[in-house]
């Protein structure tokens, strides 16, 4: 299971056998290749894709040790009979606002008073040794040893200009048009995202949300006393647009607070039509959106994703009613804490904010980060972490395949690390958890990511660290103490 490797010490997910593997994999999961259909004998696919003979047997050999499809004597590969297929269309929440009222399990959760944890699929937190923690001491260390004034400096509000530029810079590369001065740097997203609600919402209002949504969000709508309004998401492509155009008709809704890129805890991703027509319903009805990018770099596979921010125009051009947050706490520096929001038309209310909030964002850890951005490591950096996060998200998958009933319901997310799964509805998921606690195996209950409380029988798993027997292990004994909570079969 510590085999992330190939002999020759490639990259698994570099070969060809395993890039034709996950796509028919991802054909299979998703029903566009249905159980029983009979896939191309090995000599015509490999025909097909101009690839040898022995590459197409390997991805049929890595499909099969996936549960995916199965040889039938003298007649071929067939896609494997129904065994956990993707999750379903739409959610169905309910289409009224909610006041947010934080379920209790969430505090001792978030305390980490859960412990000791032997396996923990709960938080989002990647294993340390993903990030260049080395590199960043150093720089840190350089830093503030040319410049130890910095520790005595506030700093301005919004931030180290160079920081500002690079995330400027970086931005180009999918398309977005903003100067280093419309940057605002924060402390973590979520002080972005703090920052963005209380610029365009005032207690009482009501916020649209996709659901499921990250429970933290959630904790940020009841600190504000604002309501949710939970809108339909499709597991592969998001949020609904259709559900969101009929929920925004009434003009109740006063912010659209959303992960197009590869959400928490779904994973999906939304196409780029559908962000475009986002863009424009949001700015015709005049509701600003909210954008999480936290999750943006994580692909798996393609290129990086664009935001819904690509598809604003400029301020100056009538746009500028997508305001987008990030940070790097979760593709470089988590402990370092640093974010930014790029707010447009509301970039001075931002800045008065955030004034306000915390005045400044540490000094020395910015420039720690531009210094880093500027060495030009990042890149090679995400690369890595990216091969890492889709090897750990792989494995996991297939090990719920194997051990998980079979009629369980499993979203494939195209990026990010975190998967969640739709039990049948006999399960609660805070119930299993309890079990599960009592032999050290943490994981987060549906429960927490939807404020009607709508996802009893679903869980999020996060694949945090390379995948080894002790994970193999966990997620089998999860699969066991789900079937004790099943109907004996007839
Ligand atoms: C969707 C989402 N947004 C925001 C955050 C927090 O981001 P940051 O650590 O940069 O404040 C998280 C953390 O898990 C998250 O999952």
């Amino acid at each position: 299971m510590n085999d992330v490797r190939c002999p020759a010490g490639h990259r698994k997910v570099d070969t060809l056998y395993y890039q034709l593997a996950e796509e028919l994999a991802q054909a299979i999961t998703s029903g566009v290749l249905k159980p029983g259909e009979k896939l191309p004998s090995i000599r015509k696919l490999s025909a097909q894709r101009h690839v040898s003979l022995s590459t197409v047997m390997e991805a049929y050999r890595a499909l099969e040790d996936r549960g995916l499809i199965e040889a039938r004597p003298q007649s071929g590969f067939y896609v494997a009979r129904a065994r956990l297929l993707n999750l379903p269309g739409l959610t169905q929440p309910p289409c009224e606002p909610l006041e947010v009222v934080t379920p209790p399990v969430l505090w001792p959760y978030q305390a980490s008073e859960l412990k000791p944890i032997r396996v923990d699929f709960g938080l989002a937190i990647l294993d340390p040794d993903l990030y260049p923690t080395q590199q960043l001491q150093r720089l840190l260390s350089q830093v503030t040893r040319h410049q130890p004034k910095l520790l005595a400096d506030y700093g301005k509000p919004v931030g180290d200009g160079e920081l500002r530029r690079h995330i400027a810079r970086r931005a180009l590369a999918w398309g977005g048009q903003f100067e280093a001065d419309e940057v605002l740097i924060t402390h973590g997203c979520l002080e972005a995202i703090n920052l963005c609600l209380r610029a365009v919402t005032q207690p009482g209002d009501v916020v649209a949300i996709e659901s499921p949504t990250y429970f933290g969000l959630l904790q940020m709508l009841e600190s504000f006393q604002l309501k949710a309004l939970e809108i339909p998401t499709h597991p592969q492509t998001g949020m609904s647009i259709e559900a969101l155009d009929l929920a925004t008709r009434d003009g109740k809704v006063k912010a659209c607070l959303l992960l197009p890129n590869f959400s928490n805890p779904l994973g999906c991703l939304m196409p780029d039509e559908n962000k475009q027509r986002l863009v424009a319903l949001m700015a015709e009805r005049g509701i600003p959106i909210i954008e999480d990018d936290l999750y943006g770099e994580f692909f798996h596979r393609g290129e990086r994703p664009r935001p819904a921010k690509a598809f604003d125009p400029a301020v100056e051009d009538g746009g500028g009613n997508v305001m987008l947050c990030s940070s790097f706490t979760k593709a470089l520096a988590p402990g370092m804490r640093i974010g930014w929001v790029v707010a447009g038309r509301w970039q001075r209310e931002i800045e008065r904010l955030k004034f306000i909030n915390t005045y400044s964002t540490p000094l020395a850890l910015q420039q720690t980060i531009a210094r880093f951005l500027e060495n030009g490591g990042y890149d090679h950096h995400l690369r890595r972490l990216r091969r890492a996060v889709a090897e750990q998200v792989g494995a996991a998958v297939d090990a719920i395949r194997r051990y998980f009933p079979s009629d369980a319901r499993l979203n494939v997310p195209q990026g990010g690390y975190v998967l969640w799964v739709e039990l049948p509805p006999q399960v609660d998921t805070r119930e299993l958890l309890r079990d599960s606690m009592a032999e050290g195996i943490n994981f987060t209950p549906g429960e927490l990511f939807s404020p009607s409380r709508s996802y009893r029988n679903c869980m999020r798993i996060c694949c945090v660290e390379t995948w080894t027997t002790r994970h193999e292990a966990a997620i089998r004994r999860l699969g066991e103490l789900i079937q004790t909570r099943l109907p004996l079969p007839d």
